[in-house]
């Protein structure tokens, strides 16, 4: 068949490079003839759904011939009165990689600079691009994010500022006092984008809460989302806080219908459901007390985390460790993409996934 004519593609789009998820367990399994393999490579929730969530989809589930709220009222009102918030500062979006999305459309123009970590959450560099803007990268300082950096970085082209707090993949977080100090360097006409992707597994009470910062000066705009602590990473569901006049742009961007009526109604109910998240923040600190130990054990080096993952230092044979744990069916991240190749990230899982984990990672090093 001969090439079809197709209209040119924009440069900043054909130098896209589709983004490398954590590989899900039935490929793997596919790959190697194998049953019963376990996923710590995306920190996913390990506790599956919660039940509550689960009740009120299948309640939903005889109405989906409708479209649904698209203003989300059920949802943004809970997250409203939990955070004492109006509803006009909430934008409910197809997880919070939406939220980046809509940012980066609604604010840059083919140029136009943000700014974030490096490494970092791979989704700001690719939402950037496609937006045509430009993204400048700021090294972490020892696995932190070096916000003093961040706010020298700023230029007069700069529209958006990435903060990852709790930081992904270093799982290492800022101050309250550190962010306070950070945003009085942020100049007029500069968005910082707060996301808070893992906040709810800091257990660090200095850590920076966006909350408390939305009445700020400068406009912050906090990104929260279900997939993590909420366990709702199927679903597709996240949200942004934020001034009423940057919340007011990011609704007339978005798609009328961005968020679908299982999304909103389980959303609710996972937000209410205290049990399953009192379990899952047990679950994850335990988990990370267990990893530590086994590193400390084993002689290498970890960064310790407020978030629901860890990074350690394996060394030279980092990516062949992690190709050896997946032969035996543990699946973890590499991170050569986030150029920390010596490094792998483990997410926390259930107890005798962890179990595993540590079992074979020992059983790999002890091979030397
Ligand atoms: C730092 C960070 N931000 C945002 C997200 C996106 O989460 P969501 O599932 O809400 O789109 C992730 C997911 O891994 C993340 O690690």
């Amino acid at each position: 068949m001969s090439k079809r004519n197709l209209p040119p593609v924009p440069p900043e789009i054909e130098a896209l490079v589709p983004y490398k998820p954590g590989k899900p367990i039935e490929e793997l399994e596919r790959e190697l003839g194998i049953s019963g393999a376990i996923k710590l490579a995306s920190n996913e929730n390990p506790l599956g759904t919660s039940p509550k969530a689960q009740e009120a989809m299948a309640k939903a589930l005889p109405g989906l011939n409708r479209y649904p709220d698209g203003a989300g009222f059920e949802l943004r009102q809970a997250l409203a009165a939990r955070y004492g918030l109006a509803q006009e500062q909430i934008v409910l979006g197809n997880g919070s990689n939406e939220i980046i999305e809509l940012l980066c459309r609604a604010f840059l123009r083919p140029g136009d600079l943000a700014l974030a970590a490096s490494p970092s959450f791979l989704m700001y560099s690719k939402l950037v691009q496609v937006a045509g803007g430009r993204l400048k990268e700021v090294p972490l300082k020892d696995y932190r994010l070096d916000l003093a950096a961040l706010a020298e970085a700023i230029e007069p082209s700069t529209k958006l500022v990435f903060v990852n707090n709790p930081d992904n993949p270093a799982g290492t977080a800022f101050s309250k006092a550190e962010f306070s100090e950070f945003l009085t360097k942020v100049p007029e006409g500069v968005i910082v984008v707060l996301d808070e992707a893992y906040i709810e597994f800091a257990s660090d009470p200095e850590v920076a809460q966006g909350t408390d910062f939305l009445d700020h000066q400068v406009p912050v705009v906090v990104m929260r989302t279900f997939s993590k602590a909420y366990g709702l990473a199927g679903l597709r569901i996240g949200f942004g806080l934020g001034p009423v006049e940057v919340m007011d742009i990011l609704h007339r961007v978005r798609q009328p219908f961005n968020t679908s009526i299982l999304a909103q109604a389980a959303g609710t109910a996972a937000l209410a459901d205290e049990e399953f998240f009192r379990k899952t923040m047990e679950v994850t600190w335990q988990g990370l007390k267990d990893f530590y130990a086994c590193f400390e054990r084993l002689g290498l080096t970890y960064v310790p985390s407020q978030a629901n993952f860890v990074l350690v230092q394996i060394g030279p044979r980092a990516s062949a460790v992690a190709d050896e744990l997946l032969r035996r069916g543990v699946i973890v991240r590499k991170m050569a993409s986030y150029d920390l190749p010596e490094f792998l990230r483990v997410s926390v899982g259930l107890p005798q996934e962890n179990r595993r984990f540590m079992d074979e990672l020992q059983a790999i090093i002890g091979e030397g």
